[in-house]
């Protein structure tokens, strides 16, 4: 069936909105596959980051436009000469770049934040765009806090910057403010005081879920002559986060009835998408979040259950297959081989190199022997965990731990160093099991360590289910994140504590990761 919708451009802004909020940032070699699987989604858009933030940032929006030809590439830039020099610089060997440049418009944000008059916030932003124009076609401008800004100034700045040359104008809900019906009535009054305002520009919104109405409010903007949405993988971003990619996607495909618009996505790729993100940073999504949660699609109740098998449209309004959840009636399990894993794999939205692939038969066999049944979140745990870029300095050859509510909890371990080959052995104490282990890892190591967030999940259901360990831990004042999968909770916490230690060494050899700290964005 042929769709004659409007289309709506997804501007995903997972990393850089995302990546700014707490517990979600990633490093270069995670953000450079994440925005691999962002162009295998097809979103059109990759903000890939905020290249005056910090060299992080800017090694991130470099890499990522030179090695993502199929999206547009944007890069963040306040409206200063020398955040969008900076922005063009990271950005200009991408294919399609974009630049965008930003200053907040609210007489809030004015007073307090840039103690700047109407005229010189409007000044400021003409001079932006018009100095990105310089560099590149391709320029979006974004009003701050749009939503608490005056209805009449909004469609002055909109005006000049138009003029000025941007051809995408981006209206935030910087905080969350909005309520769906007010918020389409803004786009209207815009598209109706701006002349021709969607015939010269992409009209977009960038709405923030400080009341859960990011969706909505996008979704009511896109009613009202939006053609962009900005949005997040997971939802992640500021506080609350942004509008969520994959609820604001389904919700076009699901109810053509009522919205007259679509996208481009590839609907398939958003649990694996969802999947990724949660693996990369340790930010797990909640439960019931619609779409990729863990119950999206699990029936409990006995009516519900026998309603869905009679036929599932009595109580699903999308198949899980639809964004790539699969139900596979092949089961993999230790006498299954190599061919069988890379289809299923394959049917994952996995494309395993043959050095990747083996890897991951290893992994695969050695979970087999513990466990009967392999599902498919432990085959993607398989994937995104087993399968890293980082060299292991020291791997986990033997641990035994003792812990209990009347003892002296400890740990003894064997670490292997790959440089020298030479096993080390040594044992520590701890207030716990963990707290030992990663004493002992420590004195190993010669680091010292704080662990600052530790995190089990367990993937699938039963008593041999894989249990995911995530760590944050703060090695010389920089912080570090581990993960790990085993069925046994102390192994995988003793390699995702150790995945940490190996990340520090590199970056420490590398010179890498030493601006993470001050980074972040300072607006
Ligand atoms: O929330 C916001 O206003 C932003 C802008 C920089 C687009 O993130
Ligand atoms: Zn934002």
């Amino acid at each position: 069936m042929s769709d004659n919708r409007r289309k709506i451009v997804i501007f995903d802004t997972t990393l850089r909105d995302g990546e700014q909020s707490p517990g979600c940032s990633m490093n270069l070699e995670e953000k450079l596959r994440m925005a691999l699987q962002l162009e295998k989604l097809n979103v059109n858009v990759i903000e890939a980051g905020f290249p005056i933030a910090s060299e992080g940032d800017f090694k991130a929006v470099n890499q990522i436009s030179k090695q993502v030809r199929g999206a547009i590439i944007a890069g963040l830039a306040r409206a200063v000469k020398i955040d969008i020099d900076r922005a063009w610089e990271a950005l200009k060997s991408a294919a399609k770049p974009r630049i965008h440049t930003f200053i907040a418009t609210s007489d809030i944000h004015l007073k307090y934040k840039l103690k700047r008059s109407r005229q010189e916030v409007l000044d400021a932003a003409v001079a932006a765009v018009k100095l990105a124009k310089s560099y590149c076609e391709d320029v979006e401008f974004s009003c701050e806090d749009a939503g608490r800004t005056d209805d009449e100034y909004l469609a002055q700045v909109v005006k000049a910057t138009i003029e000025a040359g941007a051809t995408t104008i981006n209206i935030p809900d910087t905080v969350g403010y909005a309520i769906p019906s007010q918020w389409g009535a803004r786009i209207k009054h815009l598209v109706e005081n701006v002349p021709d305002l969607t015939q010269k520009a992409v009209l977009s919104v960038h709405c923030h879920n400080d009341l859960g109405l990011a969706v909505a409010n996008s979704v009511a903007a896109c009613q009202n002559g939006a053609g962009q949405v900005e949005c997040t993988i997971n939802g992640i971003g500021e506080r609350a986060g942004n509008a969520s990619l994959e609820e604001f996607v389904m919700a076009c495909r699901t109810r053509p009835d009522l919205l007259d618009f679509t996208t481009d996505i590839k609907t398939k790729e958003i649990y694996p998408s969802s999947r990724l993100l949660s693996n990369i940073t340790g930010a797990f999504v909640q439960h019931n979040k619609a779409i990729v949660g863990k119950n999206a699609f699990a029936h409990e109740a006995g009516i519900h259950q026998d309603g869905v098998l009679k036929d599932s449209l009595t109580y699903e309004i999308m198949t899980p297959q639809s964004v790539g959840i699969h139900k596979s009636d092949i089961v993999l399990g230790k006498h299954s081989g190599r061919h069988a894993l890379d289809n299923r794999f394959r049917e994952l939205g996995f494309e395993l190199e043959k050095k990747d692939l083996d890897k991951a038969y290893v992994l695969f066999t050695k979970l087999a022997d513990q466990k009967k049944n392999i599902t498919d979140e432990d085959l993607l745990a398989i994937v995104q965990n087993g399968i890293q870029n980082i060299p292991e300095k020291w791997h986990l050859k033997y641990i035994q731990t003792v812990g209990g509510n009347q003892i002296v909890s400890s740990a003894t371990l064997v670490l292997t160093d790959k440089t020298t080959g030479e096993d080390v052995k040594d044992a520590a104490t701890g207030d716990g099991p963990v707290s030992a282990l990663c004493n002992t890892i420590d004195r190993i190591v010669g680091l010292e360590g704080i662990l600052n967030d530790y995190q089990v999940h367990s993937i699938a259901e039963g008593r041999d289910a894989v249990g995911e360990v995530f760590l944050r831990v703060i090695f010389d004042g920089v912080e570090y994140m581990g993960k790990a999968a085993s069925t046994d909770v102390m192994d995988a916490t003793a390699r995702a504590y150790l995945n940490a230690v190996n990340k520090a060494l590199f970056a420490r050899e590398h010179g890498v990761d030493k601006d993470k700290q001050k980074a972040k964005r300072g607006v």
